[in-house]
């Protein structure tokens, strides 16, 4: 990845706490961070730990993606850095938000989770920050690990000596459960029991989401955050879907990734294609007939013609939109396709201000929150034939409510003005 990226980069057992690394060094404490409201809960725990105020951003209803453009003046003043998402791998407009950072003198930070191969202006995503953290849990499929990745190289030692001070001691009862993980899982999958699994960890109490989101547990959180900056007060939150986040790794861990990671591009090769073909279906959003190729969210939302938004990325998940999001859901489930990935509600109505500024300009946010269904690339033709069985209606986006303005880094995004 340091030849790929340009950039050294640092492994850690996981992208939340990688974040986590991140936030501390670059963030001072109390400050306030845009982010998206689109995004994994644990993320927002993951700031919230770090000693900072999460401020929810505007997006585009196309693609979730961050809208600079819709940012109150007040709010860019006020913030202590930039953390992007680049949802289900399609960028946000890195370049605006570099040029935007730059302009406030404060950092900007890439959650590239779901975005090891995409590219924005040409150029790899994860490269634009300060400092950008990657997730080898998804398009690698290792279920455990991240890095990293950061301008400096100055700054190797320093912050490999906050990662270790987070790592709890590798267990060999929790390294046995990931070597074995895969085959318990295949196991249920092949006597297909995965609904008696799910309903069994119900019953006995282990399912960390009941649904879409986690349980908020106010007052509870409020006592955390008297204890910010702290991962263990947290520790509730940000564990949930991974409870090894911080776990030293063990050698069979090690080894499973590098051996995964290895196969990189055959991976991003076979999510273009998948992505390809979806985007190719009634359900893509569209993309604007003078966007570039990799220009991401550049796209306005609706216009038609062109191929859609993210079309040319290796995408983790591809957000169609569909009228009834929750009935696509429902058919995939009949034919055993899970579909995760969802961020419904927008994190600023799920936490309310105590916790969070809220976005100046939610409906887009809601609007993509509740029609965006997260397909998997890989299984394309079969996600597209329970849409087609079904009659699933494809969803247009609502057009931006105010023209845009058009900054001079957008102009120049693509080397060619846009006119
Ligand atoms: C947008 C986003 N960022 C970060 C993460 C955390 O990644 P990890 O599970 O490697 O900690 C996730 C997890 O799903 C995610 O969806």
């Amino acid at each position: 990845m340091r030849r790929r990226l340009g950039r050294e980069c640092l492994y850690t057992p996981s992208c939340r706490l990688g974040l986590y690394v991140a936030l501390r060094h670059w963030c001072p404490p109390g400050g306030r961070v845009l982010m998206s409201p689109v995004n994994d809960d644990v993320i927002f725990f993951v700031v919230l730990a770090a000693g900072l105020r999460p401020v929810q951003a505007p997006l585009r209803a196309a693609d979730g993606s961050i809208d600079p453009a819709a940012v109150p003046e007040p709010v860019w003043r006020s913030l202590s850095a930039v953390l992007t998402t680049n949802l289900y791998g399609n960028p946000d407009p890195a370049p605006q938000l570099r040029a935007r950072c730059d302009q406030l003198g404060i950092p900007l930070l890439e959650d590239v989770a779901h975005a090891i191969g995409s590219t924005a202006a040409g150029r790899p995503v994860g490269t634009f920050g300060d400092a950008s953290v990657f997730s080898l849990s998804k398009h690698t499929g290792a279920k455990t690990g991240g890095f990293l990745a950061f301008a400096d190289p100055a700054l190797r030692e320093e912050l490999a000596r906050a990662r270790d001070a987070l790592l709890a001691p590798e267990r060999l009862a929790a390294e046995l459960s990931y070597g074995l993980r895969p085959y318990a899982e295949a196991g249920v999958r092949g006597l297909r029991l995965v609904r008696a699994a799910r309903a069994a960890l119900r019953l006995l109490g282990l399912q960390e989401r009941a649904g879409i989101r986690m349980d908020l547990r106010p007052a509870e959180l409020r006592d955390a955050l008297e204890a910010a900056p702290s991962l263990g007060d947290f520790d509730s939150w940000i564990r949930v879907d991974m409870h090894d986040y911080r776990l030293r790794p063990g050698r069979l861990r090690r080894r499973r990734t590098e051996r995964l990671l290895s196969r990189l591009d055959d991976t991003l090769d076979r999510h273009r294609a998948g992505t390809r073909t979806l985007l190719a279906t009634p359900w893509a959003a569209r993309r604007a007939p003078d966007a570039g190729a990799d220009s991401g969210a550049g796209a306005d939302p609706g216009l038609g013609g062109g191929p859609g938004v993210g079309a040319e990325q290796p995408l983790f998940r591809v957000p169609l939109l569909v009228e009834d999001r929750d009935e696509a859901i429902a058919a995939l489930d009949r034919r055993r396709i899970t579909v995760g990935y969802l961020y419904d509600p927008p994190l600023d109505a799920y936490a309310g201000e105590q916790f969070t500024d809220p976005s100046p300009a939610p409906e887009p946010a809601q609007w993509f929150a509740r029609h965006a269904l997260p397909v998997d690339p890989l299984r394309a033709e079969q996600v597209i034939s329970v849409l087609t069985a079904i009659g699933a209606r494809p969803a247009v986006p609502p057009a931006p409510a105010t023209p845009r303005p058009r900054t001079s880094a957008s102009l120049s995004v693509q080397g060619k003005p846009r006119v």
